[in-house]
């Protein structure tokens, strides 16, 4: 049942390729013209036009998903968004108005507090569009459309192709909505989804160079903390990185906005302390640069997961890099996550620990 792997985790970390191209299958137009998703009923072109602002709503790493969300819609559709965790999101008072677009993501679909959070974005007359990896879930049956991640079915409780596959559906959807309200050309839509398209032959060279990665994992494993830092996206996948390695490998380690350091956190690096840097994003190179100096000035030593444009520049400051095949900024989370997936299963293979069922977690959480 795990075809051949050891543990669910990396067949499904492997399975992404298939998972990316699951997702996008029968939603491309022909010559990448646009974005089909036959499947919104509801909320039409015209209800998306006139959308004046999104909450995205999820847990854990649908939450992570969820950020990326925000700035591929901003990105693409150049409308307000605001991402939150859903626990937190019913009880601050959001503004939920009819004009207002809430995006729950949830994998499983019946997360407890996304579904919440859900109920109550209707009460407000808000449109609903669920994100979701099982058909027929809760989510999927109460949200007035759904877009169905075709993962397939994700038995580690640490989610991993579930997660990259709603990067994909939030790519498709931003820029299908792009298209209705004419916020990006006819040539940028068929540009990315040129890009997107390629995603899944660069995972498959990423997943090709795991040698790379369980060795630095290993290493990792020797330490009791560490810290991720990235700036926009690369903070967005930070953030998952870290998680994924919390809840497998139960190694401590913090994600930080690479610029925040500097404001508390410098003061927890001293020698020796490995420090995960995710370096994808070009405008914000010289900046990411002089936050990974802050580090190293400091003895923390950099692993950094780069993309191929910036490796040697960025190898002048880290102790190591892992380089990513070349995508548009804004979509690389697709691919630099993986990495990150891979040094959490290894770290957590070298200590010993039961990687598809994590101590004190479940698959599904009902409970709020
Ligand atoms: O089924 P969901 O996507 O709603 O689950 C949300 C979280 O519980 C889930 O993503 C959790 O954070 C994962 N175990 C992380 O790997």
């Amino acid at each position: 049942e795990k075809g051949g792997y050891d543990h669910f985790m990396l067949k499904e970390i492997n399975e992404q390729p298939k998972a990316y191209r699951d997702t996008m299958r029968g939603r491309l137009r022909e010559g990448l013209s646009g974005v089909k998703l036959t499947e919104l009923k509801v909320i039409t072109p015209e209800v998306l036009r006139e959308i004046r602002n999104v909450h995205i709503v999820a847990c854990g790493t649908a939450y992570h998903a969820g950020l990326v969300g925000r700035s591929l819609i901003e990105h693409n559709v150049n409308i307000p968004v605001e991402t939150d965790v859903a626990s937190e999101y019913r009880y601050r008072k959001p503004i939920i108005k009819p004009d207002t677009l809430v995006i729950v993501v949830s994998q499983s679909g019946e997360t407890a507090d996304t579904l919440a959070a859900l109920r109550e974005a209707k009460r407000c007359g808000a449109s609903v569009l669920a994100i979701t990896n099982v058909v027929g879930s809760s989510v999927a049956r109460e949200a007035d459309d759904t877009i169905v991640t075709w993962a397939g079915p994700e038995i580690a409780v640490a989610s991993t192709k579930a997660y990259t596959s709603q990067l994909i559906a939030f790519m498709l959807f931003s820029l299908y909505w792009a298209e209705q309200v004419e916020s990006l050309s006819q040539e940028e839509i068929r540009h990315q989804l040129a890009a997107i398209e390629a995603l899944p032959e660069q995972v498959e060279l990423i997943l090709s160079q795991e040698d790379q990665l369980k060795r630095v994992a290993e290493d990792m494993a020797k330490h009791n903390s560490l810290f991720f830092i990235g700036r926009g996206v690369d903070y967005a996948v930070s953030l998952e990185g870290s998680l994924k390695l919390k809840e497998i490998s139960y190694i401590h380690s913090e994600a930080y906005p690479a610029g925040e350091l500097k404001h508390g956190t410098l003061a927890l690096i001293e020698e020796g302390v490995p420090v995960i840097a995710l370096v994808t994003q070009p405008a914000l190179i010289e900046k990411m640069i002089s936050n990974m100096q802050e580090v190293t000035a400091r003895g923390g030593r950099i692993f950094a997961i780069v993309d191929q444009a910036h490796k040697e520049q960025v190898a002048k400051t880290a102790d190591e890099v892992f380089v990513l095949p070349t995508t548009l900024a804004h979509l690389s989370p697709a691919l630099s996550v993986v990495p990150t997936q891979l040094i959490a299963y290894y770290a957590s293979l070298a200590l010993g620990h039961d990687v598809d069922k994590p101590r004190n977690l479940a698959k599904s959480v009902t409970v709020e």
